[in-house]
């Protein structure tokens, strides 16, 4: 008898432009088009797992080790319920032969190289890594450039979406795009890539743990808040977000790195003002996390005033923790003047809110 098992892994990835809000609460259509760039694999992952046997007697969900509730009706259960339809519907009704792994159940087992929910996006490269590795067990995805697909990433990025709106993007490498879509249904509110990574090899982005607890307000119910009491959403989503996403895959395009930088830092700091603009204010940086920005800020004005360019651009999603995106040659520069002015934990005296890792991973990362 054979083994029905795969296993895959999927990266985080940082939006440049953010994801914040929905207008369908439960298929997660976002309320504004985002982009993000996906880590190397090597760096900040989830690794999943999956299982089907006849012998199961249900499903079942590990993360990090420990097993968790799948909550009947919730995202976790529509993803499984549109990968087993699409194994159904588009290999087992068509091959008779084949084995209805579909109706079988799954363990699912899946482990982050990095501290869970700390604002470094986990639910995004955690669901991303479940569809994929799920896709890979029921034979949806293919790694042989000959045979194509039978699902394209595209589409597997929209059962990743159902998990969390973040994770459509970790479904590829490099530059992309998640488009806000206008059906009522979702399917065309899906990622794309803008440009794989080998396009830009040079980007680097650089994790700087701030605090690596469990954040206060979960994006979901933060950005759930923000629909439904800020005007400065409004304004964000018609005025403001689609000329962003045109300018930056420009930028993206022509790795002009002055028009890169400033989109994103504009990006994350309006989205940081809308997260203030909600009823009650959501605070997710802290001091550590504006001396960033200051830093960050006053290395871009000393590098514009010498070379006239920019150096580096920070981002911040929902929690403390900075992500400074910069180009190869500056990356040594950047490390040394981050750590001089944040020392790193093993040498700082200093409580864990002055906790800072700098570099590509987190040390704290096992
Ligand atoms: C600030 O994707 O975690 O990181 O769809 O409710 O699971 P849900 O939210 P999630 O939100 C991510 C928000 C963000 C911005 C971004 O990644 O675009």
């Amino acid at each position: 008898m054979p083994v029905f098992q795969a296993t895959t892994s999927a990266p985080v990835n940082i939006a440049c432009i953010k994801y914040w809000g929905k207008r369908d609460n439960t298929l997660i259509l976002p309320t504004n088009s985002s982009l993000s760039i996906t880590l190397s694999q090597d760096h900040l992952r989830s690794t999943t797992t999956a299982r089907a046997d006849p012998i199961f007697s249900e499903t079942k969900l590990w993360l990090n080790g420990k097993e968790e509730d799948i909550k009947s009706g919730g995202r976790l259960e529509r993803c499984l319920a549109q990968l087993k339809k699409m194994r159904k519907e588009r290999i087992e009704d068509k091959n008779p032969n084949t084995p209805k792994i579909s109706e079988w159940n799954l363990h699912v087992a899946s482990y982050n190289n990095f501290p869970t929910a700390a604002g470094l996006a986990s639910s995004a490269s955690g669901f991303a890594a479940l569809t994929s590795s799920i896709a890979a067990l029921y034979g949806l995805n293919t790694f042989t450039p000959s045979e194509p697909a039978v699902a394209s990433p595209s589409e597997l990025s929209l059962v990743a979406r159902l998990g969390s709106g973040s994770a459509c993007r970790s479904l590829f490498g490099g530059f992309v795009a998640w488009e806000v879509g206008s059906s009522l249904t979702g399917e065309d509110s899906l990622a794309i890539q803008v440009a794989p990574q080998e396009h830009w090899p040079t980007m680097h982005a650089l994790i700087c743990v701030v605090n690596d607890a469990k954040k206060g307000t979960s994006s979901t119910s933060g950005m759930q808040r923000t629909v439904e009491t800020s005007a400065l959403l409004q304004h964000r989503i018609k005025d403001v977000v689609p000329a962003r996403m045109k300018a930056i895959e420009k930028a993206i395009k022509d790795k002009d790195f002055d028009s890169f930088a400033r989109i994103t830092m504009a990006d994350s700091n309006q989205f940081h003002a809308v997260a203030l603009d909600t009823a009650p204010p959501i605070f997710y940086m802290n001091d550590v996390s504006r001396s960033i920005i200051a830093l960050v800020e006053e290395l871009n004005r000393v590098s514009l005033a010498k070379t006239g360019h920019l150096v580096a651009a920070y981002t911040f999603d929902a929690g403390p923790n900075a992500v400074i995106y910069t180009e190869e040659e500056n990356v040594k520069q950047i490390i040394e003047i981050v750590v001089r002015y944040f020392p790193q934990s093993d040498t700082n005296p200093f409580p864990d809110p002055f906790k800072l890792f700098a570099g590509k991973q987190p040390k704290a990362a096992p």
